[in-house]
């Protein structure tokens, strides 16, 4: 008798790209998480508590009311006229229905945008520190990634080098992708950046990827008046060649929903619906239904959310300046704040001593590119009481 396995021919080669993914170093830090006791997680890009009655209600209320079948691809119809209500809100912009395709997450905006665009010998160019999951996502959709680090300032923070990005466009670049307000840096393009970039992937007929899924938090009235970053949607035309990435994960604290939006030219609208077709087979409507009830009811809750993070974003700020190994810019914008620790150049093992000896996550810097490396990322979105038991642990080892 052969033992079980024993004669049984090799199973045939995976997919080579698959198969050489690594986990990101904020998941392989997190997954350590699952066993620490009284862990105070500020590792990942969310808070400690649940997303809002109100939301949770209406999608209970929809799945109660056997709101379970199939939905339109690219979601269902009151859904796509909210968003376009409420981007016209918040950004003035008047954007129809016909641009926007809810997605299953803003991860998965990400990855449709990056199958429709990249092939085989084509390239994302990308400014660095980024969140890692966008140049893995590039790579499963056949195409290269070329980081262009951003410039570490002297008095903390980051800037971007315009022509250094341009230069790293080759007659490959396909696309160029840009999150602002950033994770992990809270960097916040200008509106002269964007319309430089803008200019350029017109000119060259190049993809503008632009996430914005942290544009509700920017913390500083004078320099944010209409409470969000500028977006470009308010400087695009409808053709332009650019896709703007969403999400409701984080706006309304919705990260297990795996809720988002994609807002594109209308030539794009069936090539996203097929892809859709072939990736999930369209999302949820019950979810869709919480997602309508964000949109339409979740104001007074973002705007007590962002007043929050932004009190948490100061406390953070004056308590980890204070530490003489750590420096960082005032975080103005999404939920994080980057700082450098000196003498750190492992900021992977580091970021896992935190974790063992205080119990506390956070992100190593070097998860986001080389550009990252020697920085922590500490997400601030949760409640005060989370945070400031987090600082307090964290005070010795930074120290
Ligand atoms: C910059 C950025 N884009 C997109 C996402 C995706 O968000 P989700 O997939 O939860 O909608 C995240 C999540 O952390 C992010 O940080």
């Amino acid at each position: 008798m052969n033992g079980p396995g024993q004669d049984r021919p090799r199973p045939a080669p995976l997919n080579p790209t698959a198969a050489g993914l690594a986990p990101s170093k904020i998941v392989e830090v997190w997954q350590m998480g699952f066993d620490v006791e009284n862990l105070i997680a500020l590792f990942v890009g969310e808070g400690d508590e649940p997303t809002p009655a109100f939301i949770s209600d209406a999608a209970a209320r929809a799945l109660a009311d056997g709101r379970t079948f199939y939905t339109p691809k690219r979601g269902i119809p009151e859904l796509r006229r909210a968003l376009s209500d409420y981007l016209s809100r918040h950004f003035g912009a008047a954007v129809d229905a016909e641009r926007i395709t809810v997605t299953s997450s803003g991860m998965n905006a990400i990855m449709l945008t990056l199958q429709a665009v990249l092939a085989p010998g084509t390239s994302l160019v990308a400014p660095t520190p980024v969140w890692p999951n966008v140049l893995s996502a590039a790579e499963i959709a056949g195409g290269h990634v070329k980081t262009v680090p951003m410039t570490v300032l002297p008095e903390g923070g980051f800037k971007l080098d315009l022509d250094r990005l341009f230069d790293a466009c080759d007659e490959t670049a396909r696309a160029l992708f840009i999150v602002s307000p950033s994770n992990p840096t809270g960097w916040v393009i200008s509106r002269e950046e964007q319309e430089a970039v803008l200019a350029f992937c017109r000119r060259r007929g190049l993809w503008l990827i632009a996430d914005e899924v942290y544009h509700r938090f920017v913390f500083d009235p004078a320099r944010f008046p209409a409470g969000v970053a500028p977006s470009f949607l308010e400087i695009a035309e409808a053709d332009d060649p650019l896709v703007v990435v969403n999400s409701f994960s984080k706006a309304w604290c919705m990260t297990g929903w795996r809720q988002g939006w994609l807002v594109h030219p209308p030539a794009l609208g069936d090539i996203l619906g097929n892809l859709i077709e072939y990736n999930t087979s369209g999302g949820q409507s019950f979810l869709q239904a919480g997602c309508l009830a964000a949109l339409s009811e979740g104001e007074p809750f973002v705007e007590s959310l962002v007043a929050r993070c932004g009190q948490a974003a100061e406390m953070v700020f004056q308590q980890l300046a204070s530490l003489p190994r750590v420096s960082l810019a005032r975080p103005a914008a999404s939920f994080y704040a980057f700082f450098r620790v000196d003498g750190i150049d492992d900021s992977l093992a580091f970021a896992k001593r935190i974790l063992a000896e205080t119990g506390v996550g956070l992100a190593p810097g070097s998860a986001f590119g080389a550009a990252g490396e020697g920085h922590l990322r500490l997400c601030f979105a949760g409640s005060p009481a989370h945070l400031a038991a987090g600082l307090d642990r964290l005070r010795p080892v930074l120290s």
